[in-house]
């Protein structure tokens, strides 16, 4: 087989593997706490059977803030723009994800956009189905359409460990209650979200989700649309604008690939009508990213020149 990637990435691995013990794996949800922080893997996913892999890539993780991209497609395509952006904004905010304090200052009072946790937990809310069980059935259903992977579930030990220790979640729902941005039992609204974070994938799955958000929607194998297309640009754009929270600015800089980061230490790449990347690396830095995997992402872009500037 001609190996494009292959040879490349086994390299590139070994590279950034000497950065993972400058980051540290998340641990104020203590079940993200034994993640091992020396793993690093990478997979590109280009629309042909198999993907080009490396690392741990067989590693599973849970999704945390890469399932906001999803949850904002989902909202998007149950709702239409209009009502979602009546609840959350569209710009960014440079502050870190979890920060309450632009919700007290902006007026009227709705987060600024879906990336961070508030906006999240807004989007999270406007979910269809008549019962957590069926609105989470329905998004695990999306996940598995775009993977192409039928055994995709959560885990309910991170999804538990998360809801038990959610209190600024907890603090940043009720505030929204408060000023009418969401409606609903706040809990009943943690339980949902706690399980969509807890939503687990290998770096395979998640570049084959990087590839239909950079193929309009398109499933990878069939070819049939399970974004649309209009929905699949506007959230490439919010991975651009905020997928990296205030890293966003330097990573467009330095990477130029719209993406979408979590405290598990995944993320997702979508290089528009190109490939799509899943890195997993659990060593984070300051801001929430993976360490191993920025530098990963840099070594990509340049190698291939996928920056989209
Ligand atoms: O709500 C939280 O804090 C987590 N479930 C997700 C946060 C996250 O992944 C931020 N990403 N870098």
């Amino acid at each position: 087989m001609v190996c494009r990637y292959g040879d490349d990435l086994k390299m590139m691995v070994e590279q950034v593997k000497q950065y993972t013990s400058e980051g540290k794996v998340a641990d104020y949800i203590p079940a993200l706490s034994v993640a091992d922080p020396s793993k690093v893997a990478v997979a590109i996913y280009d629309g042909n059977d198999t993907c080009f892999s490396e690392g741990n890539f067989n590693e599973k993780f849970t999704l945390q803030s890469i399932s906001k991209v999803l949850t904002l497609a989902l909202a998007l395509m149950d709702h239409g723009e209009k009502y979602v952006f009546s609840k959350v904004g569209m710009e960014p905010t440079g502050d870190p994800f979890n920060s309450i304090s632009k919700l007290e200052t902006q007026i009227p009072s709705k987060p600024l956009n879906p990336m961070i946790n508030a906006g999240a937990l807004a989007v999270s809310s406007l979910i269809k189905g008549s019962s957590n069980e069926e609105k989470l059935e329905r998004l695990l259903q999306f996940v598995r359409d775009l993977s192409g992977n039928d055994q995709i579930s959560y885990n309910k030990e991170v999804a538990q460990s998360e809801f038990e220790t959610a209190d600024l979640n907890r603090a940043l729902s009720y505030f929204m209650k408060q000023h009418g941005v969401l409606t609903g039992d706040v809990d009943e609204l943690l339980d949902f979200y706690t399980k969509q974070c807890a939503i687990e994938v290998n770096c395979e799955d998640l570049a084959k989700i990087g590839f239909a958000l950079a193929n309009q929607g398109k499933h990878p194998l069939q070819k049939n649309d399970i974004i649309p297309a209009e929905i699949a640009r506007l959230v490439k754009t919010f991975m651009v604008t905020c997928g990296m929270y205030n890293a966003s600015g330097e990573f467009a800089i330095r990477v130029g690939i719209p993406a979408k980061s979590g405290v598990s230490g995944g993320i997702v790449g979508a290089v528009p009508g190109n490939i799509g990347i899943g890195i997993y690396g659990p060593a984070l830095d300051k801001k929430g990213n993976s360490v191993a995997g920025m530098r990963l992402l840099e070594l990509l872009s340049s190698k291939y020149h996928l920056s989209i500037f």
